[in-house]
């Protein structure tokens, strides 16, 4: 029988239960042997699922079970709480491949550190963007790549998010660093790397949520090698239509993207229309065992290194808008 991979998951709840779906299909290539939360009643659903061996401690996971791979699906600040050392540091140590969602920590310190041990030790590894896997994805980069882009928009306006943690910047990060990194990532994806980003947010929309201290808006600009530029927006006050994308502004063209859902590119005799045809989602996750299976890392299209530049700029934004939009030069 042909080798399957050993996972195991530190965090069962909301975004695992979305890769939890993606296994169940994997079955040929992968199998869930270990799962991990502090909540037990979602440690024994989710070991009940996969007839997985249950833990409420990760290290203990890690110290007891030869896993091929581990996924890490906790809240932003729960990656390196004081005095544990760090979950993936652990999982590097057992000469695990790692799947990491996003954000992959909150501090730059911390992922500099995964990082450097992933390339070390030569694991395969991924970061949860999964916008990069839809089908349309190449084709918009493709489209802007024969065009001068001059700037863009981006944006993430919706609600606020149920999980107990997504309220304090001590805990999320806030909207810009757990949400619309996701909007940040495409970005980097089609234009290249950032330069300089300056930031305002503000309070004073948002009047009804008690023990809440993120931004309930906020402005970030950015400036690209390339010379393009442009402004994503970021807001978690409204119920009723959010908008997510990027509406990119070119010489005699433009591009409108929203999120997972397609693009619509202009040209002065030419509408191009596609949507988003693919399981993108499943495709992440596919993609990530197929290179652990290979040991070609170059086919994951969200790697580790992606996700810290992705880091690098979102926390960049909440430095400037903490201090009265000053600009932030990227290294
Ligand atoms: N890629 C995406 O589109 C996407 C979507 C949603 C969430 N996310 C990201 O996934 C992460 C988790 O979000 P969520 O919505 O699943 O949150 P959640 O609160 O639903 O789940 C997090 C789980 O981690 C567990 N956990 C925390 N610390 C732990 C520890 N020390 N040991 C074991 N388990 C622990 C919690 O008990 C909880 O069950 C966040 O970083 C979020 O930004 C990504």
């Amino acid at each position: 029988m042909a080798k399957k991979v050993k996972v195991g998951f530190i965090g069962c709840g909301g975004i695992a239960g979305y890769h939890f779906g993606h296994f169940e299909k994997l079955t040929d290539r992968a199998q869930v042997t270990a799962v991990c939360d502090l909540v037990d009643e979602r440690v024994k659903k989710t070991a009940d699922r996969f007839k997985a061996t249950p833990y409420a401690d990760w290290r203990e996971m890690l110290a007891k079970e030869k896993l091929d791979a581990v996924y890490v699906c906790v809240e932003p600040c729960a990656h390196e709480k004081k005095g544990t050392g760090g979950m993936e540091l652990a999982a590097i140590e057992k000469g695990c491949h790692l799947f990491v969602e996003k954000p992959v920590a909150m501090s730059m310190a911390y992922a500099k550190k995964v990082q450097a041990g992933l390339k070390k030790n030569k694991l395969i590894n991924a970061a949860g963007f999964q916008d990069r896997y839809q089908d349309i994805a190449p084709r918009m980069k493709g489209w802007l790549a024969t065009k001068d882009v001059a700037f863009f928009n981006g944006y993430w306006v919706g609600g606020m998010p149920g999980v107990w943690w997504w309220r304090r910047r001590e805990t999320s990060g806030g909207q810009a660093v757990e949400q619309t990194i996701h909007i940040f990532d495409m970005a980097r994806y089609l234009f290249g790397e950032v330069t300089a980003v300056q930031a305002f947010g503000r309070r004073g929309v948002i009047r009804d949520v008690e023990n809440y201290d993120t931004e309930d808006a906020s402005a970030v600009n950015l400036q690209f090698a390339n010379g393009v530029i442009g402004t994503i927006y970021s807001g978690c006050f409204t119920k009723c239509g959010g908008k997510c994308g990027i509406d990119i502004y070119c010489k005699d063209a433009r591009l409108d993207y929203t999120e997972r859902v397609g693009f619509k590119a202009i040209e002065p005799n030419l509408t191009i229309e596609m949507k988003t045809g693919n399981d993108y989602g499943q495709e992440e996750d596919d993609t990530f065992i197929d290179a652990i299976l290979d040991g070609d890392q170059s086919l994951v299209l969200s790697p580790y290194s992606e996700a810290v530049r992705d880091l690098q700029v979102v926390l960049a934004a909440n430095e400037s808008m903490d201090n009265g939009g000053k600009v932030v030069a990227l290294k």
